[in-house]
């Protein structure tokens, strides 16, 4: 593994210049790297149920998708492929100590790590994502080709699953060794090829999408609206026109909406959308009840879980916690369990001692447990 960022990283400059705005090589990004994971470990999640995993193939200029889990054959191909294996930071503690290099972002805009694997001359194809991507090279070398801005105008390959670019206007190509880092902002095209064998990390960034914040902020007005109220319209003339629907009425109409949309609708909707988790956490009830027995006992240490979609947000009367898509209130004490948490994933020995003293700390930490966060050894 590594132990941080070359000095030739600087997240300032990154963020002002290339963050949503434009790619960024970074040369040996990491100092001291090795690869946290290799592709034959790679292939062995790839044959695990509850593992998300895909394969692509290149074959007579048609471009194929298969899902996994898989077997050992389906590695044995003919045709330039290339392995992606969904979320791996969620299985191995290696490869989630990736995220912490981006500390200099919000937790919450952060995705999960994805890794691939390709034969020689294998890739993905030509395609544009919707969100920010950093491109660690792993093992081996990967020739990767930047091309156009593209958005949902831009033509596509006809294909059920994939999105694969129709053309392809190359503007710059590198060629990436171990440790070699691309970003790759949000609508621009790449293309990365393997030069022989080798091995990708993909740490990607979520953006909610507008609609989406829509339809919760919306959800969450509705829980508040009194839906006895209704359209009003006293003191109004006689219509001359009985089946029209006049502009004064619509007028009316958009005023009442506007003043019922000028409601706060209080703001948990949104730490709610984006520590949505893509894999649902699942408790055994008598896990659950053994890990809560450990904890209130005397746990050696709490530990963030590595799937964990965790963050907070300051409220006029305390703090608002989101875990895995849900929230709950806390009083103000919790704070700087919350920060030592999310900055350093553990709590252990003295310092886990003392937050269970804290009634307010240590439902916390039990609502934590419950919500899939943290696990207690
Ligand atoms: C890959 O690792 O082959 C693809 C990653 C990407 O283009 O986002
Ligand atoms: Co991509």
């Amino acid at each position: 593994m590594s132990n941080g960022w070359n000095q030739n990283f600087d997240p300032e400059i990154f963020l002002a210049r290339h963050w949503q705005r434009k790619p960024l090589l970074i040369r040996s990004a990491l100092e001291n790297f090795h690869p946290p994971l290799d592709r034959h470990e790679l292939a062995g999640l790839a044959l695990e149920q509850g593992v998300e995993s895909r394969i692509i193939e290149h074959r007579d200029g048609l471009w194929q998708l298969h899902h996994g889990p898989f077997s050992e054959q389906d590695f044995q191909r003919d045709f330039p492929w290339s392995l992606l294996v969904q979320a791996v930071d969620h299985h191995i503690p290696e490869v989630a100590a990736l995220r912490q290099l981006f500390s200099f972002l919000p937790q919450w805009r952060m995705d999960d790590v994805m890794v691939s694997y390709a034969v020689d001359g294998g890739s993905v194809g030509p395609h544009y994502d919707n969100y920010d991507v950093f491109l660690l090279q792993g093992e081996g070398e990967r020739l990767w080709k930047l091309g156009q801005f593209c958005d949902v105008t831009s033509t596509l390959l006809p294909h059920d699953e994939l999105r694969i670019l129709d053309t392809f206007e190359c503007e710059q190509e590198y060629l990436l060794g171990p440790g070699d880092m691309l970003y790759v902002p949000p609508g621009v095209a790449h293309w990365g090829i393997a030069q022989g064998e080798c091995t990708t990390f993909s740490v990607g960034f979520r953006a909610p999408r507008i609609n989406d914040m829509v339809s919760r902020w919306v959800d969450q007005l509705l829980e508040q609206l009194d839906s006895d109220q209704f359209y009003s319209d006293a003191g109004q003339a006689p219509v001359t026109r009985p089946g029209e629907i006049r502009p004064r009425d619509l007028d009316r109409a958009l005023a009442q909406l506007q003043a019922a949309l000028d409601q706060d609708a209080g703001n948990h909707w949104f730490g709610e959308l984006v520590t949505e988790p893509r894999y649902e956490p699942s408790w055994d009830n008598d896990d659950l009840a053994e890990a809560r027995a450990l904890l209130a006992d005397g746990a050696t240490f709490v530990e963030l879980s590595p799937a964990a979609k965790l963050c907070w947000q300051q409220e006029p009367e305390g703090i608002a916690v989101f875990a895995n898509g849900e929230s709950l209130e806390f009083a103000q004490g919790v704070r700087p369990v919350l920060i030592t948490l999310c900055d350093s994933w553990r709590l252990q020995g003295d310092t886990l001692s003392g937050v269970m003293l804290d009634p307010d700390s240590a439902a916390l930490l039990n609502y934590l447990l419950e919500s899939g966060c943290i696990y207690v050894e």
